[in-house]
């Protein structure tokens, strides 16, 4: 197994089926009465949130948990972070407590990378700017092949604010790995330069590509990163590239819904469509937890 997991690409496609696998092992304990396997015991899992999350902190707290590894939750707001301590003291301090993972959500792309480099412990990258999010990709990846019974082949339509988007690009390298085809579907304003370069293809038509697609992704609309105009409103923007109950009824009878959350509701997704029998929106924050047990598991399980 791999020491850290920074990004998809650390995973190739025998790990990555591996971390799969574990997660529904891992998804039977979410079934018992007592939650918990004790293969952590004795061991810290530090997780260091820059960034607001409610989903993804919340899952790895719970995933350590279930394992009986000791949870310490590290927040920038209310730390030494708001007083200007740089990352690298930070990790350090961690460090020096004895952190045998360290779980790292950042707005500096690359801040995941820079940890791995000063900390002894396995780096968990749980979103690094608008770089990565392997944990998320994973959780995705595991949804459709429970969803849709396998991978190889699946047709992901890749829906929105690309441009801004580390849950696209960690999920494009992912579903390349292990074998589905996909479809990135945005206005191009909100594609990254050297798309082209992506083992995905690109359309700017999302009523062209539903018909043919096993599981529509679709990405929030990510208003904070941007300081420009990418679009003309968010009714143009919703008219155009949103996901509303006309054009969910354009997918073929066995397709579904993603959306990693949170959600603008009424923006890139329809009320209606979001808490429609094919969305997997909250199956997926459950699969989050079976995903992160398997990762941390598998990072940490071998070593003593
Ligand atoms: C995503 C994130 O933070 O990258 N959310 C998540 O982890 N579930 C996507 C987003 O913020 O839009």
């Amino acid at each position: 197994m791999i020491a850290h997991l920074l990004s998809a690409a650390d995973l190739d496609r025998e790990t990555a089926t591996l971390v799969l696998d574990t997660a529904t092992e891992m998804a039977t304990v979410a079934g018992r009465e007592v939650k918990k396997l004790p293969t952590l015991r004795g061991r810290t899992v530090v997780n260091l949130f820059y960034e607001d999350s409610t989903r993804t902190r919340t899952s790895f707290e719970v995933a350590a948990k279930r394992l009986s590894a000791d949870v310490i939750n590290f927040s920038a707001k209310g730390s030494s972070v708001s007083k200007g301590e740089s990352l690298k003291d930070t990790a350090l301090t961690l460090q020096a407590m004895g952190a045998d993972a360290v779980v790292i959500r950042h707005s500096a792309s690359g801040a995941a990378h820079r940890l791995a480099h000063w900390v002894d412990g396995s780096v968990v990258n749980a979103g690094d700017g608008t770089h990565e999010h392997p944990t998320q990709a994973l959780l995705d990846a595991y949804t459709m092949r429970s969803r849709l019974g396998k991978l190889d082949g699946v047709r992901v339509a890749i829906v929105g604010d690309v441009l801004h988007s580390r849950v696209a690009r960690s999920n494009v390298t992912l579903l390349a790995t292990l074998g589905a085809e996909v479809t990135l579907v945005s206005p191009p304003t909100l594609l990254p330069v050297g798309v082209d370069s992506w083992p995905a293809a690109v359309s700017y038509d999302l009523d062209a590509v539903l018909p043919d697609t096993d599981a529509v992704m679709m990405l929030r609309v990510q208003r904070e990163r941007m300081n420009d105009s990418f679009f003309p409103s968010a009714r143009e923007y919703a008219r155009r590239y949103g996901l509303d109950g006309a054009r969910m009824r354009a997918l073929p009878d066995h397709a579904i819904v993603m959306h990693p959350g949170p959600m603008n509701r009424g923006m890139e997704i329809a009320p209606e469509v979001a808490d429609s029998a094919r969305s997997t929106i909250v199956e997926q924050v459950a699969n989050g937890v079976s995903v992160r047990m398997a990762v941390l598991y598998l990072l940490l399980g071998g070593k003593s």
